[in-house]
């Protein structure tokens, strides 16, 4: 199975980048680094990655107005392949544009419980708050500094007579354990088989009249006082698969699908004699978009006539 590409932002000393980068290291890691880059040339980070064979890109921002630093990051990342960026103790306030065009692929670390102690100083915050714990937070990146989903944390106990930095070395041993899994769960969902039958009924459920109903065993989508429209399977008769079935408009664009691009599309036992195609779910790229589209798709050529009709109307206006 191929492994997610991931991209490391650092800034400095960058241990949690080496959490990340050993963590990749084991069999069964579910991501690879393709590259770690920083804003600082001189980062001790950037020579522990190279000395670890990892491709490695320094520049300084200095100079430069934001767009366009972040600009050559955002070369740099498309030209390593990377498919998500791990941001680790990178001390950038990031351009909307960069944000935008990683959203939902770009992670960070941040040593509180968020949303409490967002910013610098969390330590001494927690700590002068009377807090009984401090920790760490993975969260999605969007437009807010240290504001998007959290994807996973660890509190840590606050002990009597602590200090900011007694209590910043235990956390790092916390940042260290919680990242590469975290990161390791979100690049995976992508082939686990809950979280893409989620997708896909979300999807599916969005479309007018659609109801879910199992089939042989699979989940199956169909619209009301209409036919089915879509399959989830997953491991069906243990073929060893996870995949979308919808219906193709005939045989001959079965075959053109299979024929152009048969690493994506299969044609389904069963019903592949009835025109339907199999879509592949579990090689970790899925394009929703392309996904959904066909749902509605094989939606239209599902529903009855008097919801189509409807739409055909609207999508005039
Ligand atoms: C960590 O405390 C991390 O939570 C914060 O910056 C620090 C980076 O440390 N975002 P390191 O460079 O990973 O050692």
């Amino acid at each position: 199975m191929t492994k997610a590409k991931v991209a490391i932002l650092i800034s400095g000393r960058g241990s949690n980048m080496m959490a990340l980068l050993y963590a990749s290291r084991l069999p069964d890691s579910p991501y690879e680094v393709v590259l770690v880059a920083s804003n600082d040339p001189d980062a001790p980070g950037l020579a522990l990655a190279a000395a670890e064979g990892v491709s490695t890109f320094g520049h300084s921002h200095k100079g430069l107005d934001r767009a366009s630093f972040d600009a050559i990051m955002d070369d740099q990342l498309r030209a390593a392949q990377a498919e998500y960026v791990a941001l680790a103790g990178y001390m950038r306030i990031l351009s909307a544009g960069f944000v935008a065009r990683w959203e939902g692929r770009m992670l960070n670390i941040h040593p509180s419980l968020l949303p409490r102690y967002k910013g610098l100083d969390t330590h001494a915050r927690a700590i002068a708050a009377g807090d009984s714990h401090g920790g760490c937070s993975v969260h999605l990146v969007t437009a807010e500094l240290d504001d998007g989903p959290v994807l996973g944390q660890i509190p840590v106990t606050i002990t009597p007579g602590e200090t900011a930095d007694s209590l910043a070395t235990r956390i790092m041993f916390a940042e260290h354990q919680l990242y590469p899994k975290v990161l390791a769960e979100f690049v995976g969902r992508e082939r686990n088989p809950d979280w893409l039958l989620g997708k896909v009924r979300e999807l599916a459920l969005a479309l007018p009249d659609a109801e879910e109903k199992a089939s042989h065993g699979s989940p199956g989508f169909f619209v009301t006082g209409g036919k089915f429209f879509a399959y989830f399977t997953a491991n069906h008769h243990q073929d060893g698969t996870i995949g979308l079935l919808v219906k193709a408009s005939g045989a001959e664009e079965q075959a053109m699908l299979i024929d152009r691009d048969p690493d994506l599309y299969y044609r389904p036992a069963y019903l592949g004699p009835f025109n339907w195609i199999g879509i592949r779910l579990d090689q970790g790229n899925n394009d929703w978009e392309h996904l959904a589209e066909w749902l509605s798709k094989s939606w239209r050529l599902s529903a009855p006539k008097r919801l189509t009709k409807m739409l055909d109307i609207a999508d005039e206006f």
